[in-house]
């Protein structure tokens, strides 16, 4: 049977039964799912539950060893090192924790995509990199260093980075933790705009209930427990009609039943 994907030329990376795996220990399983143009793909669930993981498989660090990453159709490792090379040359990444290089200035660390892979000039790699800081909000920060800011600032400076090179695709491992729910909102915002203004696609993985709910428009949920996932759809659609009470948990902050016999509650504010 055809993947219902397949009709749609709106679907820019397929997963398709993916299984991920440390030595012989499996991390997840029967992991399958597209992600459309424009649209903001969520990757939720528990703390080591294997989000990270599949954002470096996503973005070609790690190999399936069972299982395909598409992107344009095509297999990802099956394709020639300037094939990937070129599908890669799209993506930005913001990593978990921002990871901005701590010796360099905001200017040097948004320039080094561009002078890496780009024949920009200085003149042009200058204005590239104050409009991208522009466009995060950090105009006139190109000379401070990342010890020199706060932790939102950081994030939005790694987005800059992330968005140096203009990609068609965006994966950005928890965006808004740490910040403050102002800070959060904004970020959100920023991503909302960023989608709007250059119909990227974004997969982003996150913790924070208000972020998912304002930002996603679909996703996945990986169990820590059974090791595979455990719902699809948007974070909104997860919320409504998922029965599981691990989703329901995460996204309602409710207790679940422990398989004792008293109720423990997951999070609570
Ligand atoms: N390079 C590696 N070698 C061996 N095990 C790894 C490696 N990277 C991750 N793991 C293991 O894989 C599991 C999933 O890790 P991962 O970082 O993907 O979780 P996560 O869902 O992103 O968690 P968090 O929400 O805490 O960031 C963990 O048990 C982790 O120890
Ligand atoms: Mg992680």
């Amino acid at each position: 049977m055809p993947l219902a994907s397949e009709a749609g030329a709106d679907v820019v990376c397929q997963v398709e039964d993916l299984r991920m795996s440390f030595d012989r220990r499996l991390i997840q399983r029967d992991i399958t799912f597209d992600v459309r143009r424009g649209e903001i793909f969520t990757i939720m669930g528990g703390s080591g539950c294997g989000k990270s993981t599949l954002l470096r498989h996503m973005i070609g660090l790690l190999q399936p060893k069972v299982g395909q990453i598409r992107y344009a159709g095509q297999d990802y490792w099956s394709a020639t090192p300037e094939q990937q090379d070129a599908v890669r040359r799209r993506f930005g990444v913001l990593f978990q924790g921002s990871a901005l290089f701590s010796a360099m200035t905001l200017f040097e660390n948004v320039a080094l995509p561009l002078q890496l892979y780009t024949v920009a000039n200085a003149v042009e790699t200058r204005a590239l990199v104050r409009y991208k800081l522009g466009l995060v909000g950090l105009r006139g920060y190109e000379e401070y260093y990342p010890s020199e800011i706060s932790g939102g600032m950081r994030k939005r400076a790694g987005l800059a980075r992330a968005l140096a090179l203009d990609p068609e695709m965006l994966f950005l491992d928890e965006p808004s933790a740490g910040l403050d729910p102002i800070s959060a909102r904004r970020l959100d915002d920023l991503i909302l705009q960023l989608r709007d203004g250059t119909g990227a696609s974004f997969v982003v993985i996150s913790h924070e209930l208000a972020s998912l709910f304002a930002i996603g428009d679909n996703g996945i949920f990986l169990d820590a427990d059974s090791k595979r996932p455990i719902a699809h759809g948007s974070p909104r659609q997860m919320l409504e009609h998922s029965e599981h009470p691990t989703v329901r948990a995460f996204l309602r902050r409710e207790a679940v039943k422990d398989a004792g016999t008293h109720d423990t509650v997951v999070q609570s504010e």
